[in-house]
């Protein structure tokens, strides 16, 4: 055993963009939030796994024996749906061979959850690395970021890609993840937004970002259903969106256009900040793949839409949803100096629909999952 306590932290996300490409086997190109969750982690010899959570205080759960006993007497689904994460986690562990002594684990967010911004994840990679660290030091962060997307996908029952978890354990300050999910070849690119004097502003509009009610795996399913007639394994695999005519189907067809058009947008702002270009450059992309996943992919809301349109039509200069949609958060690229006139802008936009105001903050790229002390 390395060590038998401590502080682990992973960090929540925005994706800048690709977004529902992870599981087309496309390109994504998120950062890591200065917003995450802290698992604070010890072990403990008599088999007993105890979780407690800052943000559910009244889910006091206190010597749930092992998982594995939880799972036995089909006491899972009667758990607190957060629980799933954390034991989901552990349970996978031990599926692959690892034994868990036992083990307490407190855990705070700081990241909103339910906003899109990845908070699952964090929960699930702060959670495994604490997990390792304790108890299997020789585990990979390859393999750490596949133990969370199955504590998501398998024990939360959320059939997500890997975009999430590989943001947060592979994300460096400063720094864009250009992940291909395919290869999973992953570079670093850096995101000075400061030096250009822009800010990236983040709005959690409140709205309720739901992917287990079956929308998202609809959408997962359309995909693949896309992909069969057009004959290749997953939608990256087609470069040009004409191809995407070939399909009868109108909704598959949009699905299909989303998807391919995505993944070149991607692409094209890869290089473009690889080769140092002014990050104002890119705010159109962004603004089209906006575009792109409200009419094609129908993955928006009206509070995303809304607060595209006001932050565009008040100087930003592109604006996206980010995450899986449905509600949940978006991301707009602003000048610095321009930052007060957008939100206010925003604001009142919101006043005048009657939704709440959205919660703000700006975020430069910062570092991925790790150990505290
Ligand atoms: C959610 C999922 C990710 C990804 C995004 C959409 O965040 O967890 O795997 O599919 O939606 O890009």
């Amino acid at each position: 055993m390395a060590s038998s306590a401590g502080r682990w932290w992973a960090p929540g996300r925005v994706n800048l963009i690709g977004e529902h490409t992870d599981y087309n086997d496309g390109f994504v190109l998120p950062l890591a939030l200065p917003l995450g969750v802290t698992c604070t982690a010890a072990a403990r010899p008599d088999g007993a796994v105890r979780v407690r959570s800052h943000q559910a205080p009244r889910d006091e759960l206190a010597e749930i024996a092992t998982t594995t006993a939880v799972l036995a007497t089909g006491g899972w689904s009667e758990l607190p749906a957060w629980t799933h994460y954390p034991l989901g986690v552990i349970r996978e562990f031990e599926r692959r061979g690892h034994e868990i002594p036992g083990v307490d684990l407190d855990l705070d967010a700081t990241v909103p959850i339910g906003a899109g911004l990845s908070s699952s994840a964090a929960l699930s990679c702060a959670v495994a690395i604490a997990v390792r660290d304790l108890f299997a030091p020789s585990v990979s962060d390859a393999e750490i970021i596949d133990i969370a997307r199955t504590a998501e996908n398998v024990y939360a029952g959320v059939p997500t890609g890997l975009l999430d978890q590989s943001a947060a354990m592979l994300c460096t300050a400063g720094h864009l993840l250009f992940l291909d999910t395919r290869t999973g070849r992953a570079e670093q690119i850096p995101f000075d937004l400061d030096a250009f004097g822009l800010s990236l502003l983040v709005l959690d509009t409140g709205s309720p970002h739901q992917l287990v009610d079956g929308a998202y795996a609809d959408r997962r399913a359309e995909c693949a259903a896309a992909a069969a007639p057009l004959g290749v394994p997953y939608l990256r695999d087609i470069t040009l969106a004409a191809e995407a005519d070939r399909l009868a189907d109108p909704v598959l067809r949009r699905r299909a256009r989303h998807v391919i058009t995505e993944n070149a947008r991607v692409l094209r702002i890869a290089e473009q900040l690889r080769t140092g270009a002014d990050p104002r450059e890119i705010g159109p992309e962004l603004t089209a793949s906006h575009a792109s996943l409200r009419d094609d992919f129908e993955v928006s809301a009206p509070p995303l839409d809304l607060a595209v349109t006001a932050s565009l039509a008040s100087g930003a200069h592109g604006a996206r949803m980010t995450g899986g949609g449905f509600g949940g958060s978006i991301i707009a690229l602003v000048d610095r100096d321009r930052t007060a006139t957008v939100l206010r802008a925003v604001r009142e936009a919101f006043a005048a629909k009657g939704f709440d105001a959205p919660r703000d903050f700006t975020v430069a790229p910062s570092a991925g999952a790790h150990r505290l002390d």
